[in-house]
């Protein structure tokens, strides 16, 4: 890790961490994974389970939770949240509260040299394709395509774009 302040910072024991990541204050990381010159900006929880590439930038209060996979070259804006739980709930039916075997993580994959715009959700089981775009402020329900530039509430393709064959597609606006 490069010679970043680490006042304000809780990286367990059990993260790994590449060479040259910069973290700044108040992050708090567990059980993840960070590759080779990835920034991480102030206010960042990422969870157990959660894998970021290399030489990617999480932006300032960013959540990215267990069965995330980030790959390399990802922009990750302020404020974006991912969901790995579709239906969240404090306590089982037996009113204990809820654990591990309780809950199902839905995996979300983010591929190399995407871009997540500021104060997007993206509901779990979501795959982003390479290089693709994700205006500020969606919500993200469907898969985006690689290249493809999607935005809003539900996410959809911007400008009149005709997504990849093979790829499952966001609706068009
Ligand atoms: C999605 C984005 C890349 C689109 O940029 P663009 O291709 O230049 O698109 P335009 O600005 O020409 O807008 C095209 C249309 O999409 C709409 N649009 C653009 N961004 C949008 C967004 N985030 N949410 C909803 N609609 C959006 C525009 O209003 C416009 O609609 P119209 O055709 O009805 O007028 C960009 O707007 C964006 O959100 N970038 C992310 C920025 C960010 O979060 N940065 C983080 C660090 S600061």
């Amino acid at each position: 890790m490069s010679d970043a302040p680490r006042a304000h910072q809780l990286i367990a024991p059990d993260v790994k961490l590449g060479r040259d990541v910069r973290i700044f204050g108040f992050v708090n990381l567990y059980g993840c994974e960070i590759g080779d010159e990835t920034k991480i900006g102030s206010f960042v929880e990422i969870q157990k389970n959660a894998r970021i590439g290399a030489r990617c930038k999480i932006s300032s209060h960013t959540f990215i939770c267990e069965g995330v996979t980030v790959e390399d070259n990802v922009f990750i804006g302020h404020s974006v949240t991912f969901i790995n739980d579709k239906y969240p709930c404090a306590t089982n039916r037996n009113g204990e509260l809820k654990t591990e075997e309780d809950w199902t993580c839905e995996a979300t994959v983010v591929k190399r040299g995407a871009s997540i715009g500021s104060g997007v959700t993206l509901l779990g089981g979501i795959t982003v394709g390479e290089n693709a775009i994700v205006g500020a402020g969606s919500v993200v329900t469907k898969d985006v395509p690689s290249n493809a530039t999607v935005a809003g509430n539900p996410a959809r393709l911007l400008n009149n774009q005709v997504p990849s064959i093979n790829e499952s597609p966001v609706l068009r606006s």
